[in-house]
């Protein structure tokens, strides 16, 4: 099976590579390669390689600038993911769509379910919302995961900046009123894997790590694990602030637990503890450098 996947250099297409069943074929590709806004180039490089699955995990992920940049938010977000489903629809190939929780407004208490309507807060929010609303209407047996709080080794992340500030500050304040579920993106690397391998799955889906967690304690875990791996030398003081103290131009969700049960059971795969996720991230990180 030949698999494409777009957003190359990203977290996930990083994570997917580095996870490849080897019995798949892989094309990934970056930017610099297939920019998924030019319809013509989606339509040149599909129906060159012929596919049997395209995974798109590119996207425009900078959500405070997208508060500012909305134009090339929805080019990317929107225009890009439909480009994507309908050069699929014409090539018969199957896609797999990654989207986000930043689609709900986390005016929930309890975890959001895939059919719960969505009320984005944000600009990026609501282009992946966009997003989300061609594929399934363009390709109704497509697949669309949201995921959310995602980090890998690969490229800029919470884990990452938060190691370095830890390393260089004498205390740090982090917010403790937004909830969700920290997401190894190796873990949802795995579960599109497996949904690969099923052809007969699709819908949309949610899937992060297990758990839940405030950005605060996420921090609070990051510094403790990465003391006993040696990765830091010193604990420094870490103070939970309010979203209020932390103004961003984005508004989050303060609740975005998402329910895995539908993906669990479609890929016949569990969900694993964002701690221990991230313990398995830090070791790799080690190793990295
Ligand atoms: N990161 C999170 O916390 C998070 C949470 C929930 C859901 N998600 C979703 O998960 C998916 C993967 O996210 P990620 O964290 O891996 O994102 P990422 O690290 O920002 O990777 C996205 C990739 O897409 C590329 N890209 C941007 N515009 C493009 C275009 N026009 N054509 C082709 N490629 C383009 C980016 O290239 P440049 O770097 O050159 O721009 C980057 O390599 C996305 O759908 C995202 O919305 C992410």
């Amino acid at each position: 099976m030949k698999v494409l996947i777009t957003g190359k250099g990203g977290q996930l297409a990083w994570e997917l590579e580095d996870n490849l069943p080897i019995q798949y074929q892989l094309i990934s590709l970056g930017i610099e390669d297939l920019d998924i806004t030019d319809s013509v180039a989606v339509n040149k490089i599909i129906a060159m390689h012929q596919p049997d699955v395209v995974i798109n995990a590119a996207a425009y992920t900078a959500v405070d600038n997208a508060e500012t940049d909305h134009v090339l938010a929805y080019a990317v977000n929107e225009t890009g993911a439909k480009n994507l489903a309908l050069a699929c629809k014409i090539n018969n190939c199957r896609m797999l769509h990654v989207s986000t929780d930043f689609v709900f407004d986390g005016s929930k208490t309890t975890p959001y379910q895939t059919g719960d309507v969505a009320k984005p807060l944000s600009v990026y929010g609501a282009s992946k919302l966009a997003g989300d609303i061609a594929v399934q209407e363009i390709l109704p047996d497509s697949v669309i995961v949201r995921s959310a709080w995602i980090y890998s080794v690969n490229a800029n992340n919470f884990v990452k900046t938060m190691l370095r500030l830890m390393a260089e500050k004498s205390q740090l304040g982090v917010v403790y009123d937004q909830v969700g579920t920290p997401t190894w993106a190796a873990g949802l690397a795995q579960w599109l894997w497996a949904v690969v391998a099923k052809p007969q799955v699709n819908g949309m889906f949610h899937w992060t790590d297990a758990g839940v967690a405030s950005w605060y304690d996420f921090a609070v875990a990051i510094q403790e694990l990465a003391i006993e791996k040696g990765m830091l030398v010193r604990a420094i003081p870490i103070r939970p602030i309010p979203s209020s103290a932390y103004p961003t131009p984005a508004k989050r969700p303060a609740f975005s637990v998402i329910d895995k049960t539908s993906a669990e059971a479609a890929a016949d795969m569990l969900t694993i503890h964002w701690r221990t996720q991230l313990s398995k991230m830090l070791d790799k990180l080690k190793t990295s450098q």
